[in-house]
């Protein structure tokens, strides 16, 4: 009898951020089997990939989601044991630049130790799938050079770098030590509609998107002036797959080549919305103003500055233009176009929701 051959197998942490999401949404569509590590939260944390959700019980099920966690070493020991994945992306991660300034343990602990705590469940359990590490150019932090590719020094300027730097090195270390097939991409931002609400490209669109509809008076930001190369999240989440398609492990950087400052990003958000803004004042007092009524839309509040800035962020993707084929297919202007379309339609529909909730709320007055 002709035997059945097994599907790939993916294993990812952090499938319900917004590069897990669409990670696990490349690879279903490839065909693979794919696994997601959650955290038990009292909220709901899944909205991200309910759409491809499918019930346990239907027939050719192919996303199963295992509660566990990267600061709980017995259970991602038990999930590779059940899993035996031949891929692992390794996605998880206190994530938030800023907030790593108020949890550095916490931050060092799931961002920094959880790689390595996957590393040695791989070690012990002798299993030997292909392993990818979220990198970030937040690791170059007070950046040596300009742009930045794979040769550049790191010399990170916040808790969540320190612990990206850390988990980079494990990985090269695990390589060289255990052989394992274990590679870093380091990607510059990347954004998108279901970026997280604390981040500032989607704090802007979200922003922009309730000022057009009436739902939000201003906007408060922190640093105007830093540059960010930014580029689409489900363009990037393919050059994650292609590394780990290779024959060879190595680390790719992964960018646009081009940088723009946040200030850049707030114009040409407010912009495709139908809003011209101006910039007057500078420093502190920096405000950007409505060209014709006035309104001051934007305004700066010190508790968004950071205690140590990265001031530019640009990268250079040569090395993954050659060897994985992989350039960015969307630019800044349509990454900042469609997030901001997006985030026009959700306050769409929640100034409807307003409006019907007090004409019920009126009615029921009357
Ligand atoms: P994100 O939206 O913040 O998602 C982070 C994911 O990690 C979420 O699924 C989160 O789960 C999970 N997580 C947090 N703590 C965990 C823990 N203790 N155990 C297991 N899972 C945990 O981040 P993202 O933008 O998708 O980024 C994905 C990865 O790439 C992260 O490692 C990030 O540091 C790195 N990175 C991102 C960028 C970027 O520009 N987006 C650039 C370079 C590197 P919950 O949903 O339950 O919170
Ligand atoms: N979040 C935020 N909120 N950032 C602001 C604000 C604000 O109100 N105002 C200005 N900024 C500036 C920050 O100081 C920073 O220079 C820049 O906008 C981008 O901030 P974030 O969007 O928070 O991203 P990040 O660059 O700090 O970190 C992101 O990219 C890294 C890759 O370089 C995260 O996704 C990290 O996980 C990722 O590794």
């Amino acid at each position: 009898m002709k035997e059945k051959k097994r599907r790939k197998r993916a294993l990812l942490t952090g499938i319900t951020g917004q590069d897990g999401s669409y990670l696990a949404e490349l690879l279903l569509a490839k065909e693979y089997e794919v696994h997601g590590i959650i955290r038990r939260s009292s909220s709901f944390n899944t909205q991200r990939i309910d759409a491809l959700y499918q019930d346990p019980h239907e027939k050719d099920v192919r996303l199963f989601l295992h509660y566990g966690d990267l600061n709980d070493s017995s259970s991602l020991n038990r999930i590779l044991r059940l899993v035996d994945p031949d891929e692992i992306y390794n996605l998880g991660a206190q994530s938030h630049v800023k907030v790593s300034f108020d949890t550095p343990e916490y931050t060092g602990d799931v961002t920094g130790l959880g790689c390595t705590r996957l590393l040695e469940a791989i070690r012990e359990l002798q299993i030997r799938p292909k392993i990818y590490q979220a990198s970030s150019s937040e690791m170059f932090g007070k950046t040596a050079e300009t742009p930045q590719s794979e040769i550049t020094p790191f010399y990170p300027r916040s808790p969540y770098g320190a612990a990206k730097v850390y988990a980079f090195w494990m990985m090269v270390n695990y390589r060289e030590a255990y052989g394992l097939f274990s590679v870093n991409g380091i990607l510059f931002n990347h954004e998108s509609p279901r970026r997280g609400e604390t981040f500032v490209s989607r704090k802007i669109t979200r922003a922009v998107g309730r000022i057009r509809h009436g739902l939000q008076e201003r906007l408060y930001l922190g640093n105007l002036g830093a540059k960010r190369d930014w580029g689409y999240a489900k363009d990037y989440v393919e050059a994650m797959w292609l590394m780990l398609q290779r024959e060879d492990p190595e680390d790719f950087v992964i960018a646009t080549g081009k940088t723009n400052t946040v200030r850049e990003f707030c114009a040409r958000a407010f912009a495709r919305a139908g809003i011209e803004l101006t910039w007057e004042g500078s420093g502190l007092q920096e405000r950007g103003v409505e060209r014709g009524s006035g309104r001051v839309l934007v305004e700066i509040d010190p508790r968004y500055l950071r205690p140590t800035e990265v001031d530019t962020l640009l990268g250079n993707p040569a090395k993954a233009k050659k060897k994985l084929g992989w350039i960015p297919k969307t630019t800044f202007e349509e990454l900042v176009n469609l997030m901001v379309d997006s985030d026009l339609r959700l306050a769409e529909n929640e100034a409807r929701l307003n409006e019907i909730v007090s004409s019920k709320a009126s009615r029921v007055r009357s």
